[in-house]
């Protein structure tokens, strides 16, 4: 049988994949190769089938990150809220770091995301696992010296 992708990988395997992937990127704080061609001969798939399934979500990492990985949504809700360019615009003045890119000290990266499955309430924006939902640019304020403080 050939597993194509992510949809086609049945649920218990999925479940399995995903906590694999889970805990070898909380040992690198990204997910490498050879950690998913680990994953992929545990569970006993090719490595391309894990790819593909880890590329479909975005707390999956592929390269070095920073301390908080701060993803705005620029998703349909969020965009048509108004949200997602401000909010956007006001972490890169924030940061002086534009998307794909971490700050300096290590503490931030910015990415772009589609959906965070909070379109009733956007704007939204995650911070490793917190999600953050209608978002203002005062509070994106609050959010980052609670994390510079933390
Ligand atoms: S479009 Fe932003 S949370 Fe869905």
């Amino acid at each position: 049988m050939t597993v194509t992708g992510v949809g086609q990988v049945d649920a218990a395997k999925r479940s399995m994949l995903l906590t694999a992937l889970y805990v070898a990127q909380a040992q690198h704080g990204y997910l490498t190769s050879e950690a998913m061609d680990r994953v992929a001969e545990r569970l006993g798939m090719t490595p391309k089938e894990v790819y593909e399934a880890a590329t479909f979500y975005s707390m999956f990492h592929f390269a070095p990150v920073g301390r908080y990985v701060i993803q705005v949504c620029e998703g349909l809700s969020c965009h048509l809220a108004g949200g997602a360019e401000n909010i956007l615009e006001h972490l890169q003045h924030k940061l002086h770091i534009k998307p794909g890119q971490t700050t300096r000290d290590g503490l931030f990266t910015l990415q772009m995301v589609q959906c965070l499955a909070s379109c009733g309430t956007s704007p939204a924006m995650r911070v490793n696992d917190t999600l953050y939902e209608n978002l203002t640019c005062d509070q994106v304020d609050i959010i980052l010296d609670e994390l510079r403080g933390g």
